[in-house]
């Protein structure tokens, strides 16, 4: 599947008109799938990345989050990883000031490792005249195409897993595209059910957007907690809601923060009460508890800053090789 949508200003009717974006560099969607390589500092990280074919993409109504695979050009697998874990991908084309690799979760789980999956928003830098800069690696991203390469790195890192905390039930608050690793570990968990019938630990998944357009794999996620075997109580919530024509039915109100606060019993921080509808409501009342879970963050880093303030109050363990919040800031 092709990007439908360059870079282009548009307006989805609830943000304000984007401006008209500016380019580091030309377009690349032109340019020949070779690498261009034009003088490289020294140390350049790409050097010991290995290379991948861009498969599959898939933008969402919202077209500034894409959801993609990668594959290797022999087709043979990639290395294993954990759910939770990120790899790290670059172009060669991405603009010459910045070579750095960037950090993505990794959605897909590792039960098929012939392919990779992401899920990724094009970061905007609006700057004080009005225009807005594309991130240096999404802005990159969005103008590649199906069949492109793409840098790789072979190692999978990261310590965002389920491995770390034993706690029965684990409490996943995402913004965003922080979502991604909770994807990953849900299905390995729903792998494991189809196969066992048995669930080693309850997830429960509060994705906190700004609109309803923005909540990637709300169907898979829904079909999963469709099955009260399984377990897994999946929370969207929107916060800006009364300017969404799409916030609708089972959809929470407020920041993903502001709803472990509601449940903690705390003033909320956003400008949108926080609301539950009330069987997601009982069941994260349930479980979001020091005794009975650990929680895990992952996304903006002042919703993981805050929300790991109010469980330290809770008394939740928030240091060290007992902590039950775990972290993952995406900047
Ligand atoms: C461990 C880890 C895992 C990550 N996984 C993902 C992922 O699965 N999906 C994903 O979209 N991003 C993820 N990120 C962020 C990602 O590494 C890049 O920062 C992001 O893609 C922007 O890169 P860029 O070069 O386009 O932007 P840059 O030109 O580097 O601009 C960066 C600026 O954009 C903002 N920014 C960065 N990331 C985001 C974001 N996700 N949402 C909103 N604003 C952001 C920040 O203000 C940051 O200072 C992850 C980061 C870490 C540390
Ligand atoms: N007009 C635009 O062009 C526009 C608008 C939005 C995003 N973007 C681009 O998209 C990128 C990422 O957007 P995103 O929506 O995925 O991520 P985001 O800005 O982190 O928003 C995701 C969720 O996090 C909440 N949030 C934002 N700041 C918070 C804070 N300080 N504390 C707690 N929660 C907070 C948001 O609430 P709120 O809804 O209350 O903010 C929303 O519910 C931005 O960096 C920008 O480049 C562009």
């Amino acid at each position: 599947m092709e990007p439908s949508s360059p870079l282009a200003p548009r307006n989805r009717g609830h943000y304000p008109p984007r401006p008209k974006l500016e380019f580091r560099v030309s377009d690349a969607r032109s340019a020949p799938t070779t690498p261009r390589r034009t003088p490289r500092k020294r140390r350049d990280i790409r050097e010991r990345m290995e290379r991948a074919v861009l498969d599959h993409w898939e933008l969402l109504d919202d077209e500034d989050i894409a959801i993609f695979t990668i594959r290797r050009p022999d087709g043979s697998d990639f290395a294993t990883f954990e759910a939770g874990q990120y790899t790290m991908l670059a172009f060669w084309d991405q603009p010459t000031d910045d070579p750095r690799p960037r950090q993505l979760s990794i959605g897909s789980a590792p039960l098929d490792l012939s392919y990779l999956e992401f899920y990724v928003i094009l970061v905007r830098d609006a700057h004080e005249d009005g225009s807005n800069v594309p991130g240096v690696f999404t802005g990159t991203l969005w103008r590649h195409k199906p069949g492109d390469e793409i840098l790789y790195m072979p190692r999978p890192a990261g310590r965002f897993t389920l491995s770390r905390t034993s706690q029965p039930d684990a409490i996943c608050v995402a913004t965003g595209t922080g979502l991604a690793p909770f994807v990953s570990m849900a299905r390995v968990a729903w792998q494991e059910y189809q196969e066992t019938g048995q669930v080693d630990r309850r997830l429960t998944i509060v994705h906190g957007v700004s609109y309803a357009d923005q909540l990637g794999y709300k169907d898979e996620l829904e079909r999963m907690a469709a099955d009260p075997g399984f377990g897994l109580v999946y929370i969207p919530t929107v916060s800006r809601p009364d300017s969404d024509p799409n916030f609708g039915e089972g959809m929470g109100r407020g920041r993903a923060n502001d709803t472990v606060r509601l449940i903690c019993g705390k003033e909320m921080s956003g400008r949108v009460e926080p609301w539950l509808p009330d069987e997601p409501l009982a069941a994260l009342t349930e479980r979001l508890t020091p005794e009975g879970s650990a929680v895990y963050l992952c996304g903006n880093p002042d919703m993981i800053s805050d929300a790991k303030g109010v469980l330290v109050e809770q008394g939740f363990e928030t240091e060290g090789r007992e902590s039950q919040v775990i972290t993952e800031d995406y900047w």
